[in-house]
């Protein structure tokens, strides 16, 4: 059974009188523990495949599977458990919880499942470089802090899906080496399937495969 599903996905959003056909007839499939990279231009629908992918949002037609589980047709409830279990995702703009602290934020994927697990929080907070601002709250964060954070939140939990958007963005080239081990390092510590949305040929060069997308539609 394949990590993720996407079959013939259309998503439009609709803005007063004007209509954005973000994405259309998108299908593609990513195996167990298959890294992949998604790639194009500014506007072409990548943040909104993530969306769709994890719950966030939902597409108008088309069906997307997780797992085995029905996104499309998931209660709330379901959905919940989807994000909050199954996916991992680190949001464009972070979405960082402001009034918990950097060490809160990423334990709260753990926390909202009833888990705990100091070893591997402090694990990921050393290797993503926050230690000694652990105990700071995201408005006191540069960018790039922001970002680490948001990448240790998203991977606390070992979700058997991640789902990144643009995790190096911000990053200068060592930070992004310690966000690209985590995402792409040995397949034995990291087996998840990761779909990851990147402007770095560096990075999309590691990624098993490449999906190219262009105005809503996946490239052959
Ligand atoms: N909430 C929204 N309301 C209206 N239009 C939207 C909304 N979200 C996205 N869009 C439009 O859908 C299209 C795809 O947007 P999306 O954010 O997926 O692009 P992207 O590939 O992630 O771009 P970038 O590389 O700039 O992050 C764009 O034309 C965008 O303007
Ligand atoms: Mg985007």
């Amino acid at each position: 059974m394949p990590a993720v599903v996407l079959s013939h996905v259309h998503k439009r959003y609709r803005r007063g009188t004007s209509d954005v056909a973000a994405l259309e007839d998108v299908s593609f499939s990513i195996a167990e523990g298959e890294r992949v990279a998604l790639v194009g231009p500014s506007g072409c629908g990548k943040s909104t495949t993530l969306n769709l992918i994890s719950g966030v949002d939902r597409c108008d037609r088309g069906a997307i599977h997780v797992r085995g589980l029905d996104i499309t047709n998931s209660t709330e409830a379901s959905l919940n458990s989807l994000r909050r279990g199954l996916v991992g995702i680190v949001f464009q703009q972070f979405h960082l919880m402001p009034h918990l602290t950097v060490e809160e934020n990423i334990i709260l994927p753990l926390a909202l499942a009833g888990k705990r697990d100091p070893e591997r929080v402090r694990e990921l907070i050393e290797r993503v470089g926050l230690r000694e601002r652990m105990h700071h709250f995201p408005s006191e964060l540069s960018g790039g802090e922001q970002q680490r954070a948001a990448v240790a939140r998203a991977l606390v939990h070992r979700p058997p899906v991640v789902l990144a958007d643009e995790p190096t963005g911000n990053l200068d080239s060592h930070a992004g080496d310690a966000v690209m081990e985590l995402l792409f390092g040995s397949r034995r510590e990291a087996s998840a399937a990761v779909l990851l949305v990147t402007h770095d040929a560096r990075l999309a060069a590691r990624a098993d495969r490449i999906i190219h997308m262009n105005d809503g539609r996946i490239e052959a």
